[in-house]
């Protein structure tokens, strides 16, 4: 059983929490947070010991095995940087929340500094750890989506210029707050289905509503990619400016030269398009086979997506092998800064940095 902690007792902090409170794989043994209130009040819930500085609780605690780091920010992750620094110093494992790191000097010394500890580095990109994306696998794997024609993933939360309710709070102050926090999510997935992205164009955009409160967020990101593996695909996320549209929260469509599908509203529902039903495709497409889970609640992905964790550290997978890495965490904000490059050049191409080489385990030869 791996010994647990919490650093960053926000709401997001209290649900990891619970995660390794209820997971057979892990035991929760403290939390930490800056605001006293906040740590107590944790610690109360959880009946565990509460820390106000990470370095004391790693000192206090050296039985420790994982450590999230829970904290938000700037962009949602200006503040991940610092204390999972720290953790892995210690050499701990580490559970960091998205995006991975708010400025992308800071996310690749991270990804380097775990490399160097050999300790797993995990990201909390858990919108493909659902039952519809594993399902989604399983057709990939029993090769029956082919190669990849294109993939269209559409991102949004509902709103509406009347529901409009200002600029949000300082952590949402920048242009490209909702690029770095939000998109880190479908970048993480078209790249679970399609493998690295080497082009970004992207047109950023905002409504009047947000640019004559001077708003600074650019809530529209239109963003077009292509695959190393040859293929394209069209991101469109936007928060809170329009109504979902069909699809629900999120859909993504990925579309390859032996069949198609669809996941409908993230974790509710998969469509898959057998091309093989149909004599004559050019003439009818056949009826799409539908799978309901049953579920609507988003928040089902993060015990599954810490379990996976959990499991991987548990069982000492190669690091290579570690799922949504700290390395596949940083692939989405390589190509978060190509976008905001693309935009800045009035949607230039831009070829994304190359991500850190694989360079294999000798003891396990
Ligand atoms: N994976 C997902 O689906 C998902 C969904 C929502 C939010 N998030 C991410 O979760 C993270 C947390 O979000 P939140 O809304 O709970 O944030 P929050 O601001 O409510 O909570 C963060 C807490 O961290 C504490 N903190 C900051 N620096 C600290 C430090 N060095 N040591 C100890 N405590 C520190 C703060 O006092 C605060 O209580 C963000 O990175 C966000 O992007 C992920």
């Amino acid at each position: 059983m791996l010994k647990c902690a919490v650093v960053g007792m926000g709401g997001i902090g209290n649900t990891h929490a619970r995660c390794y409170k209820e997971d057979p794989l892990a035991e929760l043994v403290a939390v930490c947070d800056l605001v006293k209130e906040k740590a107590d009040a944790a610690a109360e819930k959880f009946g565990v010991k509460a820390f106000y500085d990470e370095e004391e609780m790693l000192k206090a605690m050296p039985e420790i095995d994982v450590v999230s780091v829970t904290t938000s920010g700037y962009d949602n992750g200006s503040m991940h940087f610092e204390p999972a620094m720290l953790a892995l110093s210690y050499g701990k494992n580490v559970l960091v929340e998205k995006p991975i790191c708010a400025d992308i000097r800071d996310a690749r010394e991270l990804v380097r500094y775990a490399a160097e500890k050999k300790v797993y580095l995990g990201c909390d990109l858990n919108h493909y750890f659902t039952n519809a994306a594993f399902a989604a696998d399983q057709l990939i794997a029993d090769k029956k989506i082919g190669e990849l024609v294109y993939c269209i993933h559409k991102v949004g939360f509902n709103g509406a210029e009347s529901k409009y309710g200002g600029p949000g709070a300082p952590r949402w102050q920048t242009p490209y707050s909702h690029l770095k926090a939000f998109c880190a999510h479908p970048f993480s997935v078209m790249r679970h289905f399609c493998g690295d992205i080497t082009g970004v164009q992207a047109f950023l955009s905002k409504p009047g509503v947000r640019a004559t409160q001077c708003d600074p967020m650019l809530s529209i990101n239109s963003i077009h990619v292509r695959f190393a593996n040859g293929g394209v695909g069209y991101l469109i996320s936007q928060r809170g400016d329009a109504m979902f549209g069909l699809g629900g929260w999120w859909s993504y469509e990925h579309a390859g030269t032996r069949g198609t599908f669809c996941i409908e509203n993230c974790v509710e529902k998969l469509h898959y398009w057998n091309i093989d039903e149909v004599e004559n495709p050019s003439m009818a497409s056949p009826v799409p086979k539908t799978t309901d889970f049953g579920v609507k609640d988003f928040g089902a992905t993060f015990p599954v997506r810490i379990h996976a964790y959990l499991e991987d550290v548990s069982n000492k997978v190669p690091r290579e092998y570690l799922r949504a890495s700290g390395r596949d965490a940083l692939a989405t904000l390589e190509y978060t800064f190509a976008a905001m490059k693309s935009y800045e050049h009035g949607g230039a191409l831009v070829v994304p940095e190359l991500l850190p080489a694989f360079h294999g385990d000798i003891s396990r030869i």
